[in-house]
């Protein structure tokens, strides 16, 4: 039989060498737990120079606890925190924003590609309620970076969500499972894509693209959540060991890592786009513009593919979600491609 080809997700992928061993480097002598550690200073500086601002950040577990805990130190427990329906805090989280934020309400409105839209969150406030006791009060704004549709927001787009979000009041969070991926496709630079567009908290990923265990939250705006460590603390998540949560967030930007790994999954993903483009009877959910890539396949030919080895997760009988990770090889996407094209000729013969 032949190897299995994964195109699952990007965290089926191997955590980058350079990460391990930072994590063997700190190992090494004492160091005081919970943050005091010289390499979490150090880690708190870099990002700081990296966003070119005074930032806060907090290594957490997983990008779950992430986007909950942000969210959940910006909306109250009766705050209303507006999304995209396709955002992974509305889909895949389990309701953890409204269980850390003790009540938070998740709300979804319209938008293209896993976006939402200036437009669409200005007359959700506008029918909101506010002051209304009876009402959720708009609090936060979610957007998703790269999308869970694998479109990436320009610098623009999240500006003029974060121009109405400001105008009414609300703190804008941005879930950056993929940001490195978007980071890496708009060419700009981690400041121009949040703080400077609007952005106050965000959910910084590293598990996807080439990390072990863990993710982050920046803060940009220190107001924006006064009483995050709190949220933290009783949700069970800082690190005692924090060096080493430090140790391997600090190396995964060290020298642009980060935007190496995610320019590898990104061409991958832009090249199985370009494979596909030829093929008549496969179509794109959404531009690939990070590093997944959303096909609409008639059934058949998924499951042709599934029996020809090649592992993705299907979104619905007639689209597949391929993934593409840093260590994806160019043999593997030129499979792919290949595979895709045989069974949909197959289709056309009848086979
Ligand atoms: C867009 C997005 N946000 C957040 C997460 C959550 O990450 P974790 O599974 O580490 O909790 C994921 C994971 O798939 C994701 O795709």
């Amino acid at each position: 039989m032949k190897p299995a080809i994964d195109f699952r997700s990007d965290n089926c992928g191997r955590a980058a060498p350079e990460l391990i061993e930072a994590l063997s480097a700190a190992n090494t002598g004492t160091a005081l737990g919970y943050g005091g550690d010289a390499l979490t200073a150090q880690m708190q500086a870099r990002f700081s120079e990296l966003f070119e601002a005074p930032v806060r950040v907090h290594p957490v577990a997983t990008g779950t606890a992430a986007n909950a805990l942000a969210l959940a130190a910006m909306a109250t427990p009766f705050g209303a925190v507006y999304c995209s329906p396709q955002a992974h805090i509305n889909t895949s989280e389990c309701n953890a924003t409204g269980f850390f934020g003790g009540g938070t309400k998740l709300v979804a409105i319209g938008g293209r590609y896993g976006k939402i839209s200036a437009d669409a969150l200005e007359s959700e406030i506008a029918a909101a309620g506010k002051g209304l006791s009876h009402k959720s009060q708009p609090k936060a704004v979610n957007l998703v970076q790269a999308t869970d549709l694998g479109a990436v927001y320009s610098v623009d787009e999240v500006a003029a969500v974060g121009a109405v979000a400001r105008a009414h009041g609300l703190k804008v969070h941005m879930d950056g499972a993929r940001f490195a991926n978007a980071v890496a496709a708009l060419g700009c630079t981690p400041a121009q894509a949040t703080w400077k567009a609007g952005v106050d908290m965000l959910s910084f990923g590293v598990t996807k693209n080439g990390g072990l265990l863990g993710d982050a939250i920046v803060v940009f705006a220190p107001d924006a959540a006064p009483d995050l460590g709190f949220h933290l603390r009783r949700a069970g998540l800082v690190w005692s060991k924090m060096r080493f949560a430090s140790a391997q967030i600090m190396a995964y930007i060290e020298n642009d890592l980060w935007l190496r790994l995610a320019r590898q999954a990104n061409a991958a993903a832009s090249a199985i786009a370009a494979g596909l483009e030829a093929i008549e009877s496969v179509g794109l959910v959404a531009p690939v513009q990070a590093n997944e890539v959303f096909v609409q396949m008639a059934p058949p030919a998924a499951a042709s593919l599934e029996d020809q080895g090649f592992l993705f997760h299907r979104r619905g009988p007639d689209v597949g979600r391929f993934v593409c990770r840093w260590d994806t090889g160019e043999d593997e996407v030129a499979a792919l491609v290949a595979a895709i094209r045989r069974s949909a000729a197959g289709r056309r013969a009848g086979r």
